[in-house]
């Protein structure tokens, strides 16, 4: 029997609880809650099931995975599945002594977050404090030899001050740095106006990373694309049902982890289906698998193959119609709907609105917590 070439990394969002409240959280809006979450056992099964697949690597995330008190347990299970684990973490809360337990149960990696270079924004962004415990969490992290990663989402409030963020990095010790351009769906998208940033950050910003990659032989720099102001999508996932499988906390399996937003989806479940007949046999990994389902543009284009007509989810999010071409492209009919943001976004950051940041259960506008 043929069927969809095999995915090779899963991504397993442990819990939706997070201590920080980022506007740009590619969580949803309705945030999946603990009572719902898979037990440890649950996820061994997925584990194992995933390694069965062909799954490679997992990124084991949130919300905020440490808050998870089995956290041991369930990357134990992905090690003994013999899938490579990458712990996605806040830092806060993070102890050289639960480092050391996760690394004993066989953890790889670890990717940090951080808000910006400058603490007093990096906490404004976060919506608590939070700079300091990242700080403390990096020379962690380090100390274990773990290969390291620092992620960074850029949006007009940081852009500004990204060769300090890149020095961060350096002085962090981490290496590779993921200046991750904020990707407007979710929370994001809620906070479109207060985030998206000026043409002009985004050219300086380009160069700043071309000056870093020719000069520099520090941490590798991974730039994610920001798709508002290129006219040209990016083939957002490698494409659905293509290279990965997203769980949710309470075992929904998405093609994609923005995808929750999609309410005409029906994505299966965990609890209910096998990850093989999930990948294989279920109508959501397969809605915009390869090029059949196009229409408009991308029929006929040439760059179907490349891009996959870009982002369903950003294409549900705008058009309400996940199969139609992702407004990002300038061939798309709905371009208008990125273009005209884009054309409204620059001037001052301080002019921006207020972030409406993520909380459980409702938002809240801009002021940051205090680290309680
Ligand atoms: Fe990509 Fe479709 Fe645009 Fe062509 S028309 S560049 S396939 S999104
Ligand atoms: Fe879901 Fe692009 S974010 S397909």
């Amino acid at each position: 029997m043929t069927g969809p070439a095999a995915p090779w990394a899963l991504l397993a969002e442990l819990t939706h609880a997070c201590p920080l409240h980022c506007p740009y959280c590619s969580n949803p809006l309705e945030l999946v809650r603990r009572s719902t979450e898979l037990a440890a056992d649950e996820w061994a099964r997925v584990f194992t099931e995933a390694a069965d697949l062909g799954i490679v690597q997992a990124h084991i995330s949130g919300g905020e995975p440490l808050l998870r008190s089995d956290l041991e347990q369930i990357v134990a299970a992905a090690h003994h599945a013999g899938v490579y684990t990458q712990l996605v973490t806040s830092g806060l809360a993070l102890t050289a002594d639960r480092l050391g337990a996760l690394v004993g149960a066989g953890l790889n990696s670890v990717q940090l977050s951080v808000q910006d270079a400058d603490r007093k924004n990096s906490d404004l962004i976060a919506g608590r404090t939070s700079f300091a415990a990242k700080e403390r969490a990096a020379g962690i992290i380090r100390a274990t030899g773990l290969p390291f990663g620092l992620n960074v989402v850029l949006h007009r409030h940081n852009l500004d001050r990204l060769a300090q963020i890149i020095e961060l990095g350096e002085s962090w010790g981490a290496d590779r740095i993921e200046l991750a351009n904020t990707q407007f769906y979710g929370w994001a998208l809620r906070n479109r106006e207060a985030l998206l940033p000026s043409k002009e950050q985004l050219d300086r910003a380009k160069r700043t990373v071309a000056d870093h990659r020719a000069k520099s032989r520090g941490p590798e720099l991974v730039w994610v694309l920001p798709d508002y102001y290129e006219g040209v999508p990016k083939p957002c996932m490698g494409g659905w049902g293509a290279r990965s499988i997203t769980v949710a906390p309470d075992g929904t399996a998405l093609p994609c982890p923005a995808a929750y937003a999609m309410t005409d989806l029906r994505p299966p479940n965990v609890r209910d289906h096998s990850l093989a007949w999930i990948w294989q046999r279920s109508e959501a990994f397969d809605a915009y698998r390869g090029t059949e389902w196009m229409s408009g543009p991308c029929s006929e284009c040439p760059r179907r193959e490349t891009d996959f007509g870009g982002c369903r989810c950003q294409a549900f999010a705008l058009t309400g119609d996940a199969s139609r071409t992702d407004p990002a492209c300038a061939l798309s009919p709905d371009h208008h709907l990125v273009r005209d943001r884009a054309a409204l976004a620059g001037g001052e950051a301080g002019t921006a609105p207020d972030f409406v940041y993520r909380r459980p259960g409702g938002a809240r506008r801009a002021t940051a917590d205090q680290e309680g």
